[in-house]
C-alpha cells in the first residue's frame, strides 16, 4: 500500500504536490512527508498523520515555494510504528538523495547488516530506509541513478515501487515491481504517481509502467524507460485519459463513501451497458471474455471464485448464483488461502473467476499469476482500468469508476452485476428457452430504477442508525443469496464504526451464535420474500425467545409475515429473489455509513486501512 507521488520538470508549487498527494490518501493515511530541491538544497518534511497536517507544517515554513524536483508519500505502516522517523521519505548519510517506497523489501535485515558494516548509519526502522542508502552505496560507483537503480533492482527482494530522487544529479528514477506506477507527461514535465486520478490535476497523458521498468530522468528532463527482467530499454505507448478531474470530487455530499453509495443507480446501469439485451433476452459479453468461454464450456465442470474481503463476498454470491443458474459446480474462496493450497485438481475443467476493485490486490494477483502460469482458464472483474489484473488477464470489468472511499460499496454492486451477467451467459448457452433467465434478464435491466427510487428516502435508516449505534456487538444473519450480504454488512460496520460485527447463515445460529445473544447484542436479520421466509420467520422466533433484540430489513412482500416478531423492521421494495441482495446490501451500507457519522468517525479513511492492499 502506500501513495507515492514523485515530479521533474520546470518549476511548480510544492503545494500542488501535496495536494495531489492528497488523492492517494486512499493508499493509507498514517503518515506523510514530502522531500524537494530548495535553491540547491534537499528539503524533507515530514510526519506522523495525514496529510493536512503535512500541509500545516509545509505552509507554516515553505508557503509558496516551488521545485523542479520533488517526492511525495503516504504511509500505511508495515515495517515500523507511524512516527515521524519511520515517515518517507527516507535519506541517506550525505543527505543528497531521497526515496519514497510503496511495497515490502523482504531481504531488508541482511541488506542493512550490510550496510551498517560499511558504516551507514540508519535512524528509522523501515524496511524502505535501506533503499536510500543503497543508491548512497552504488553512487560511489556509478555518477547516474539509472545505473544505480539496476544494481539496487539485483539486491532488493519484494515487491516495490520507489521514486528516488539525487539534489546533486538533478536526476530522477522511479521503479515498479509488483506495485503500480504511473507517469503523467506534458511540457517536457513528468509526474509520477500511484493511481491515474492523483495525476489528473497535472495532464491526461499518461505511460502505465509495466512490471520490471524503470522510469530515468536526466538533469536535460530527458527519459528512458528500462525493463529490468527482460534486460533492455523498451518504448511504452503514451495513452490518453478521457476521465474528469470530478470523479475525485464529493461533489456536494459529506463524504465520499455518500457520494458512492448515491452512484450505485448509475453504477449498475454503466455496468449493463451494451451487455444486455432486452428485446432479445440475450447477454454480449466483451469479445474476449465470451470467445474463452465459448471456447471451454464444454469442457469446465465448475466456476471457483477467488477475490478478497468484499470482493470475496461477492465470489461468495458468485457461487449461490452459479448453483442456481448454470450447471456448474461452484465454489468460492480467500485468494490467500488459495494460494497456499495443494491444487492437485484438473485445471481444464474449472474457470477461474478472480474478482479485484483494485486489480492490484496482492493476494489475489499472485494467485492468478500462479494460477495462468499452470495454465489455468481464468476471467478478472476488476474496476480499476490499467490495472495489474486488468492488463494481465482476459477481464470483464465493471465500470463503477473511482472508488475514494476505503468501505467499497458502488463496487460491491457493480461486482454482482459482473457476476450476474457471467453465469446468465453461461446459463443461456446450454438452456436458450429458461423462462427464470428471461425474468431475471428484463428485471436486471430495470433494477437502476428500483434502486434510484429507494434511495431517495433513507430516513427510516438514519432512524434506526440513531437508535442502535451505541451498541458495541452486532449479529448479522441471513440465509442462502443473503448470507454474502449479511457478511459484507458486518464488514462495512466493522470497517467504519469499529464495532464488532458477526455475520453467520441464519440456519447456523442455532449451532452456536445463538449463545451471544441477549439484550446487548443486536441482530440485523434479513428476511426479505421468498421460499425461506417461514424458515426465517422460525429463527427470528428462537431469537425472541432468548429475549434478544432483532431489526429485520424487509421487504414489501415479507413485511406483514415479520413484522409482528421483530423490535424494528425497514421495508425495501420486493423484487427478483437474485437481485434482492443488491437492494438489502445498500440498506446495510446506509446504515454502517450512519451509525459512523453519527459516531464522528473518519468514514472515507477508517483506522488500520487502507483501500489498496498490495502486501500479502
Ligand atoms: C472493502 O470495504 C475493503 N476495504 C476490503 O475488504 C477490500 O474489499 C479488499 O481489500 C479487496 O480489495 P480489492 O477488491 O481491491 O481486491
Amino acid at each position: 500500500m502506500c501513495g507515492v507521488v514523485g515530479y521533474k520538470g520546470k518549476n511548480i508549487k510544492v503545494a500542488d504536490i501535496i495536494e495531489s498527494l492528497k488523492l492517494l490518501e486512499y493508499r493509507g493515511y498514517d503518515s506523510a512527508g514530502i522531500a524537494f530541491n530548495y535553491n540547491g538544497d534537499l528539503v524533507v518534511q515530514k510526519n506522523e498523520g495525514k496529510i493536512d497536517k503535512l500541509l500545516i507544517n509545509f505552509n507554516g515554513k515553505y508557503e509558496d515555494i516551488s521545485s523542479n524536483i520533488v517526492i511525495a508519500h503516504t504511509r500505511w505502516a508495515t515495517h515500523g510504528v507511524p512516527n515521524d522517523i519511520n515517515a518517507h521519505p527516507h535519506i541517506d548519510c550525505t543527505k543528497k538523495i531521497a526515496v519514497v517506497h510503496n511495497g515490502i523489501i523482504e531481504n531488508y535485515k541482511e541488506i542493512k547488516e550490510e550496510l551498517i558494516n560499511k558504516g551507514h548509519n540508519f535512524i528509522s526502522d523501515t524496511d524502505s530506509e535501506v533503499l536510500s542508502h543503497l543508491i548512497e552505496e552504488f553512487l560511489n560507483k556509478y555518477n547516474n541513478l539509472f545505473e544505480v537503480s539496476l544494481e539496487v533492482v539485483k539486491k532488493i527482494k519484494g515487491a516495490f515501487a520507489f521514486v528516488a530522487i539525487s539534489n546533486d544529479l538533478e536526476e530522477l528514477v522511479a521503479v515498479r515491481y509488483e506495485s503500480p506506477l504511473i507517469i503523467g507527461i506534458y511540457d517536457n514535465n513528468y509526474i509520477i504517481a500511484s493511481d491515474i486520478p492523483s495525476i489528473l490535476r497535472f495532464t491526461k497523458k499518461i505511460i502505465v509502467l509495466e512490471n520490471g521498468d524503470i522510469f530515468f530522468i536526466n538533469k536535460k528532463n530527458e527519459y528512458k524507460i528500462y525493463n529490468f527482467i527482460i534486460d533492455k530499454e523498451i518504448k511504452r505507448p503514451i495513452e490518453f485519459v478521457s476521465w474528469d478531474i470530478s470523479i475525485a470530487e464529493k461533489s456536494g455530499y459529506k463524504h465520499f463513501m455518500l457520494k458512492e453509495i448515491m452512484e450505485q443507480p448509475k453504477v449498475i446501469k454503466d455496468t449493463l451497458l451494451e451487455r444486455i439485451n432486452i428485446d432479445s433476452n440475450t447477454i454480449t459479453l466483451d469479445d474476449k471474455v465470451k470467445n474463452l468461454i465459448d471456447l471451454k464450456i464444454n469442457d469446465i465442470n465448475s466456476i471457483v471464485y477467488l477475490a478478497c474481503g468484499t470482493s470475496y463476498h461477492a465470489g461468495l454470491l458468485g457461487r449461490y448464483y452459479t448453483w442456481e443458474l448454470t450447471d456448474l459446480n461452484p465454489d468460492a474462496f480467500y485468494a490467500s488461502e488459495y494460494r497456499y493450497i495443494n491444487k492437485n485438481v484438473n485445471l481444464d475443467k474449472i474457470l477461474y473467476i478472480v474478482i479485484s476493485q483494485s486489480g492490484e490486490t496482492a493476494d489475489t494477483l499472485f494467485v492468478a499469476r500462479e494460477l495462468k502460469r499452470l495454465g489455468a482458464n481464468i476471467i478478472g472483474i476488476p474496476n480499476v482500468i490499467g490495472s495489474s489484473l486488468y492488463r494481465e488477464f482476459i477481464s470483464f470489468n465493471t465500470r463503477a469508476g473511482i472508488e475514494i472511499g476505503v468501505a467499497a460499496t458502488k463496487t460491491f454492486t457493480a461486482q454482482i452485476i459482473a457476476i450476474l451477467l457471467l453465469n446468465l451467459y453461461i446459463s443461456s448457452l446450454k438452456n436458450k428457452d429458461n423462462l427464470i433467465l428471461k425474468d431475471l434478464i428484463q428485471d436486471l435491466a430495470h433494477i437502476h430504477i428500483v434502486v434510484d427510487k429507494f434511495l431517495e428516502d433513507y430516513i427510516k435508516i438514519q432512524e434506526i442508525a440513531i437508535k442502535y449505534k451505541d451498541y458495541e456487538h452486532f449479529l448479522y444473519l441471513g440465509r442462502n443469496l443473503m448470507y454474502p450480504v449479511a457478511l459484507e454488512g458486518a464488514l462495512k460496520l466493522k470497517e467504519i464504526s469499529y464495532i464488532h460485527a458477526e455475520a453467520y447463515p441464519s440456519g447456523e445460529m442455532k449451532h452456536g451464535p445463538i449463545a451471544l445473544i441477549d439484550s446487548k447484542m443486536p441482530t440485523m436479520y434479513l428476511a426479505p420474500y421468498n421460499d425461506l421466509i417461514y424458515k426465517n420467520l422460525s429463527n427470528i422466533q428462537e431469537i425472541k425467545a432468548r429475549k434478544g433484540i432483532i431489526i429485520a430489513l424487509v421487504d414489501n412482500k415479507s413485511v406483514d409475515i415479520v413484522k409482528d416478531y421483530v423490535d424494528d423492521f425497514i421495508v425495501l421494495p420486493y423484487v427478483n429473489k437474485f437481485l434482492q441482495p443488491i437492494l438489502f446490501n445498500i440498506a446495510l451500507q446506509l446504515f454502517a455509513y450512519f451509525v459512523a457519522d453519527l459516531k464522528g468517525l473518519d468514514v472515507d479513511q477508517p483506522r488500520n486501512l487502507a483501500k489498496s492492499v498490495t502486501v500479502e
